[in-house]
């Protein structure tokens, strides 16, 4: 067996967040390796740091705040999540869906979910967006999905539909922002590895055979569990660094963390656009 969610566990862990803060937020947004910044903006926040709640997977990489930050930004009633989990960190698949299972109890309508990426589409450069079209779920095909396990009929359906996890018309309207605010803003379909490794040569030829643009370690678990609830979902990918096809140089996640610098900026303009078209 693994470990599997329970409902009472979700709802406590909500529970808990709630008693720390009086925001009922209307979305959700994962900040990204580099990309915790934007989350200092958030207005009337109420900060409850991950280890605070039961159940939490809690990061330790570099780049990565660990908190939930609740409050307002354009308007909206937001949860940030400063930080994230990953895979490789070491938990199990369903564990990593309790931050987007408990912003669900939150009450959250949409998921904005943000990656550092590498570039596998060969026009694409540090510092460019990515909108995702679609993702391709290898480590769910290989059997680590975070619905395995007893299905939570209260939160969604035993087989739930993934012919549209990135809602159109919220790319429609991303689309909008970035024309409106000059945004360059790439599209395309992005594939979560478990890593830490970062690919070979060889994976990342597969990968783009396989029509892969941006490659990842994040944000297919969440859109997962996201869409089983119910919960429409945006996903943006900061393009960090060029995947390295041909061998010739090295990725290092110190690059991937300075190219967020670049990418704070452009991704704060789009995130903030969208918020307040909604
Ligand atoms: N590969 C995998 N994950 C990543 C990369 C990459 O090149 N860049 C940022 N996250």
């Amino acid at each position: 067996m693994g470990d599997f969610l329970t409902l009472e566990e979700i709802q406590k862990a909500a529970q808990q967040v709630k008693k720390q803060s009086k925001h009922r937020p209307r979305i959700g947004l994962i900040l990204g390796s580099g990309l915790g910044p934007l989350a200092e903006s958030v207005e009337k926040a109420d900060v409850v740091p991950y280890a605070k709640i039961l159940g939490w997977p809690v990061s330790g990489v570099e780049g990565h705040a660990g908190q939930l930050v609740l409050g307002v930004l354009e308007e909206q009633t937001v949860a940030v999540m400063q930080g994230r989990t990953h895979y490789y960190e070491g938990y199990d698949m369903p564990r990593l869906g309790l931050p987007v299972r408990v912003m669900q109890q939150l009450g959250i309508e949409i998921l904005i979910v943000t990656n550092a990426a590498g570039a596998v589409h060969p026009d694409f450069e540090p510092g460019d967006l990515m909108m995702l079209t679609d993702h391709l779920n290898l480590i769910g095909m290989a059997g680590q999905n975070p619905l395995r396990g007893p299905n939570l009929d209260e939160l969604g359906p035993r087989f739930p539909d993934m012919s549209k996890v990135y809602d159109r018309d919220l790319q429609s309207l991303a689309r909008q922002v970035a024309a409106e605010e000059k945004l360059g803003l790439r599209e395309g379909v992005y594939c979560c590895l478990a890593g830490p490794s970062f690919e070979t040569p060889a994976d990342l030829r597969f990968l783009r055979a396989a029509g892969v643009d941006a490659v990842g370690m994040s944000t297919v678990p969440e859109a997962t569990v996201a869409r089983h609830g119910g919960t429409r979902v945006l996903g943006v990918s900061g393009i960090s660094n060029k995947a390295n096809l041909d061998g010739a140089t090295e990725t290092t996640h110190a690059e991937v963390l300075e190219a967020g610098q670049v990418l704070v900026p452009k991704l704060t303009k789009l995130v903030r656009g969208v918020l307040r078209k909604l």
